[in-house]
């Protein structure tokens, strides 16, 4: 590691693009935004500079990570069959939020694949990550992929703003490009395509009446025990947790809630949607913080709502569950998951 951070701020962005290409070819690791989520890249193909990824977010090694391709052509070179179906997919999504699990060929570094024997590949639409990738091609002579998970520490929320990342892992990485915030604030939406009909990993940033418009109303199977409602607390693996742990309640339990927990002496706050509590009972007076109704604009700045949130040190925060809707379905997951983790949390 270099022990250098961003480059100074009055380079014009070609050259830190030209720089953090340089690094991630000389095995660096660049934290890059992409339109989803910021990601913490390394050259794919260098089992070295994929491993300090892992090291640096403090994730397990058997968590593989997703490879980000400059376009769908690249795709072959990562894995051993490209189905017909995923040139569809990546004909009408990439680039874009979309990312396919495919069968990988046996070149591919299994620091990469956490062992196993397929690949998850996407091609970003942010235009910073799309110059990244070029430009690593042009100083590698090869087409490439970035190896990156999420520029969070793992269990975390992910970062949706370069601050994020940068209050995450400080001086750790060698360059965190600053694309401002991003388009989605969710990651990708994950398909399988390793079975008979594609399977919907993780719910994402692209919704699930998109991938039926190419795919057919029954062409898409939801992944094992996955459900469009918030799913009960405790039953998930600790994901995606901020630090103040949450609960998640029907708007008109919210007040009942709060009243119980502050009396308890607890420090509570309330995050729900924009005009939700039109026409309902007041809530006790307490610290309320809003996200706009909209699910697309709900999501784009959950993250940084919750991370900002987290500043305060609340003991608890009250969700107000978002409709059991499927286009609601990446917020209620990722929210399940979070009061998952916090009710671990309190146990542990
Ligand atoms: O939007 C996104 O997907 C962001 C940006 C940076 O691209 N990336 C992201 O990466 O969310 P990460 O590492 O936080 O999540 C990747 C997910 C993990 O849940 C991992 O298990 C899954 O992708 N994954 C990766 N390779 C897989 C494979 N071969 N089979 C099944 N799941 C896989
Ligand atoms: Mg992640």
């Amino acid at each position: 590691m270099t022990g250098m951070t961003a480059g100074p701020r009055h380079l014009p962005l070609s050259k830190l693009i030209t720089q953090a290409a340089a690094r991630l070819r000389d095995g660096g690791v660049v934290a890059f935004p992409t339109e989803t989520v910021y990601g913490l890249g390394a050259d794919a193909g260098n089992p070295e500079a994929v491993r300090r990824v892992f090291e640096i977010k403090g994730r397990p090694a058997d968590h593989p990570l997703i490879v980000h391709l400059a376009e769908a052509a690249h795709a072959d070179a990562w894995a051993a069959e490209v189905p017909e179906t995923a040139r569809l997919l990546m004909a009408r999504f990439w680039p874009g939020p979309l990312t396919l699990v495919l069968p990988a060929r046996d070149e591919v570094p299994r620091e990469v694949t956490g062992g196993q024997d397929s690949v998850a590949l996407r091609a970003p639409s942010h235009p910073l990550a799309l110059s990244l990738l070029r430009a690593l091609a042009g100083v590698s002579g090869h087409p490439v992929g970035l190896a990156a998970p999420s520029a969070n520490r793992f269990g975390q929320v992910s970062p949706t703003e370069a601050w994020h990342v940068r209050a995450s892992f400080g001086g750790q990485v060698d360059q965190v490009l600053d694309g401002g915030r991003c388009r989605y604030g969710m990651e990708s939406t994950i398909v399988s395509l390793l079975g008979e009909r594609p399977r919907v990993l993780r719910p994402g940033a692209l919704p699930m009446s998109a991938l039926r418009e190419v795919l057919g109303e029954d062409g898409i199977e939801l992944s094992a025990g996955a459900s469009l409602a918030p799913r009960v607390p405790g039953t998930l693996a600790a994901h995606y947790a901020p630090v103040t742990p949450l609960e998640i309640h029907a708007a008109a339990d919210l007040g009942h809630r709060a009243e119980t927990l502050l009396a308890r002496g607890l420090r509570v706050a309330v995050l729900r949607r924009n005009r939700s509590m039109r026409g309902k009972p007041a809530l006790p007076p307490l610290p309320e913080f809003l996200l706009p109704a909209p699910p697309a604009a709900y999501a784009r700045g959950l993250y940084a709502r919750l991370r900002e949130l987290d500043r305060f040190a609340f003991d608890r925060l009250l969700v107000e569950a978002p409709p059991d809707e499927e286009i609601w379905w990446a917020v209620n997951d990722r929210l399940s998951r979070a009061a998952a983790s916090a009710r671990h949390l309190e146990r542990s």
